[in-house]
């Protein structure tokens, strides 16, 4: 069967970005393949400034995942560095890539200039880190959204330099784009992100959720409630689409014709996003209450990915002649 990789930095509670982009996603592709899910923490640390949250975010994170339908039984969960041979692979896959395919990573150059004071060793490391952490596990399908293109495309080149250097070992991954369209934050302007504060929370109650959608912007032009609205801009309506899809022409029209309001509008999508993220917030609460279930769901992806590690770290060794046949036979 094939096997798909994929790694997410820790960042909390997850969103309906996160949701739609990412989460569902990674969901049905558990029942076709052999998925491994990682929550890379050591990635995060070339950007954090402390890790006071690092825990809690790793948790919240997880608890979201499985409520959210990530099947520990079918899926291997687990975190980045509960299984340091990713560091092993790391660096000896940094002896096979030229520093000049990493000085000219887009993300690189975007990270000197966002975090000029903090231009970091790791920070130029981060395709390889990420190209161990598919390799490690001879992942072959990678789902990735499009920002991460250029870091597949130099794990590719990476394997296949350590392939032609040292013996056939790893599979050239693939990059499988999530086909979801961008989600826009309640501002309608910039991508939802918690760091924009435009987000709504995938384990939000039912009056959050209204009150978060109450504050997104509607189509500018719609002043007074008779004045017609445009739904094809509006920001409110894409969500629509989303989460009330049989009667979203309806709504279009009515908008248009300005028999609806706005905020009848948003009440019903805040009605629609309630009744879908209601099982979510279901399963959360039960998986939450039950003690340590996070942390044994941990160990228990730790220890399947630990021997797949293990594995691939000996052939690795190997090939390069780092170990003799009698030192692990
Ligand atoms: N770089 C990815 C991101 O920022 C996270 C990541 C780390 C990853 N290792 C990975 C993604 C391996 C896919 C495969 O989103």
């Amino acid at each position: 069967m094939k096997r798909v990789f994929s790694g997410f930095r820790p960042t909390g509670k997850q969103h309906l970005g996160n949701y739609l982009g990412t989460i569902q996603n990674c969901v049905a592709l558990q029942d076709e393949y052999e998925c491994f899910y990682c929550v890379v923490d050591i990635h995060a640390l070339t950007t954090l400034e402390n890790t006071e949250r690092l825990q809690e975010d790793i948790y919240e994170m997880v608890l979201d995942w499985l409520a959210a339908g990530i099947d520990p039984q079918k899926s291997v969960v687990f975190v980045q560095s509960h299984v340091p041979e990713v560091m092993e692979l790391h660096t000896l896959l940094s002896m096979v890539t030229p520093l000049s395919w990493l000085l000219r990573v887009p993300t690189f150059k975007e990270k000197v200039k966002m975090q000029p004071h903090n231009v970091n060793y790791g920070l130029v490391g981060y395709p390889v880190l990420m190209t161990a952490d598919i390799a490690l596990y001879k992942g072959d399908i990678v789902p990735v959204g499009e920002d991460q293109l250029p870091h597949l495309e130099l794990a590719r080149e990476i394997v296949r330099r350590f392939n032609s250097l040292f013996g056939f070992v790893f599979p050239e991954p693939q990059a499988r784009l999530t086909s979801f369209p961008l989600i826009l934050g309640l501002d309608g302007v910039q991508k939802m992100s918690k760091s924009y504060d435009n987000h709504i929370e995938i384990s939000a109650s039912p009056q959050v959720i209204m009150e978060r959608v109450m504050t997104a912007v509607t189509d500018p032009a719609r002043q007074f409630r008779s004045d017609a609205g445009h739904p094809e801009i509006c920001n409110v309506f894409r969500l629509h689409k989303i989460f009330t899809p049989a009667s979203a022409d309806e709504i279009a029209s009515e908008c248009r014709s300005a028999g609806i309001g706005c905020v009848t509008c948003k009440n019903m999508l805040a009605q629609n996003i309630g009744s879908t993220l209601e099982p979510f917030r279901e399963r959360r609460a039960v998986l939450s209450s039950k003690p340590d279930y996070i942390a044994q769901v941990l160990a228990q992806g730790a220890n399947r990915a630990e021997f797949i590690a293990r594995k691939t770290i000996r052939e690795v060794k190997e090939k390069m002649r780092l170990l003799r046949r009698s030192n692990y036979s």
